[in-house]
């Protein structure tokens, strides 16, 4: 019998209604249109409005993945959030979803930076392929415009907040989970990171006037690790599922610019619609900008039943993770219940 595999069978998602454009931010700090657009080919972000939590959008994309697998809450054998922006520092915010949507088992977040989705769905395939778990919850979800230093035009003008979520299930057909690596490099932590507000440096007034509870990034630096990791990962994980990049139907990198891909996919040899973007309407929203792909992906159509895709982040650690995924029946045949509307939760 095939392996057991971790097999993609709901998806869903959220993004705030307000839409921070290219000109918004040339109000508020020295920038342009033209620099965001050539520097990062983003032109929108969604940041969120007041009633927009963590738990509330991770909820919200949950229930639309749930309702399409076919699921209640009360299904769910485990749920992982992955998460850098909670709500409360303690609990962490898969306790805080796992109550919101009346689910009973349990819960907990992978804190990755925008590596952190991969993290969990390669974690979560580990509890599917053992046998321990059948239906699984992943979410990535980031408020990261809580953390942006709005005077700081080298970082504000990069991130947006959302949610997306996955179900996971049981496969022995081929589809789900083929290949995946997880990398970190502490040793580059401080190229992008918040340096107050932990055990260190804790939350004080000078904390504050310093501006050190905003994040801070070396974006040159960063910039080197994305594109060396997105080409060497995209490697590594098509060579361990016995294929080559070139066999991907569907390539979905981390979100953080446009260039960044640009060049990932002259190293490779690769054309650029082999690549699935939408960094221009998102921004960069860390650990919700795979998933964000990888659903508006399928519900665009580019993914179908029997592709093979490719997924690779990149972000704070420095950390990256990739993983090769067979898309499924589920693809074509989605239980379908309409945006979370049969679910009560
Ligand atoms: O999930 C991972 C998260 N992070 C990333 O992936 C970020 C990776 N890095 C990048 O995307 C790029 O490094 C940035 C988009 C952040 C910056 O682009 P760059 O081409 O590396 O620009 P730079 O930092 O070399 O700056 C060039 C110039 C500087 O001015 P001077 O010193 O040449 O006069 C900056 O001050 O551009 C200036 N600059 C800006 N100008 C207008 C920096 N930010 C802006 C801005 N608008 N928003």
């Amino acid at each position: 019998m095939t392996k057991r595999r971790a097999e993609i069978t709901g998806w869903g998602k959220y993004v705030p209604e307000k839409i921070l454009t290219n000109d918004d931010l040339a109000k508020m700090v020295d920038t342009n249109d033209e620099w965001i657009t050539s520097r990062t080919g983003i032109k929108e972000r969604r940041i969120r409005s007041e009633s927009d939590t963590t738990t509330s959008m991770a909820a919200a994309a949950s229930l639309d993945a749930l309702g399409v697998a076919g699921l209640q809450p009360s299904d769910l054998d485990l749920i992982i959030v992955a998460n850098s922006s909670p709500d409360y520092l303690l609990p962490s915010p898969a306790n805080y979803l796992q109550h919101s949507l009346g689910a009973t088992c349990p819960a907990f977040t992978i804190a990755a930076g925008c590596s952190g989705f991969v993290y969990s769905l390669v974690t979560a395939h580990q509890f599917i392929e053992t046998g321990a778990y059948k239906n699984v919850l992943v979410v990535g979800v980031e408020l990261v415009s809580y953390a942006l230093d709005y005077t700081d035009r080298s970082t504000c003008i990069l991130f947006g907040d959302a949610a997306a979520a996955v179900v996971l299930q049981p496969s022995t057909n081929g589809a789900g989970v083929i290949s995946f690596e997880l990398g970190s490099d502490g040793s580059q932590a401080h190229h992008l990171w918040v340096p107050g507000g932990g055990t260190v440096n804790p939350v004080s007034q000078k904390v504050v006037d310093n501006r050190e509870h905003y994040i801070r990034m070396n974006g040159q630096e960063v910039f080197k690790f994305a594109v060396r990791k997105l080409t060497t990962s995209l490697n590594n994980i098509t060579a361990a599922a016995g294929m080559t990049v070139g066999d991907l139907d569907v390539i979905i990198p981390h979100q953080a610019n446009l260039r960044i891909i640009e060049f990932a996919a002259r190293t490779l040899d690769m054309p650029m619609d082999k690549f699935f973007v939408n960094v221009h309407k998102y921004g960069n929203t860390s650990a919700a900008s795979i998933p964000l792909a990888l659903v508006e992906a399928i519900q665009e159509g580019r993914l179908k039943s029997g592709d093979v895709t490719g997924m690779v982040a990149f972000g704070s650690g420095l950390s990256w993770a990739g993983a090769v995924v067979k898309m499924g029946e589920a693809i074509s045949n989605p239980v379908g219940i309409p945006a979370g509307a049969a679910i009560t939760a």
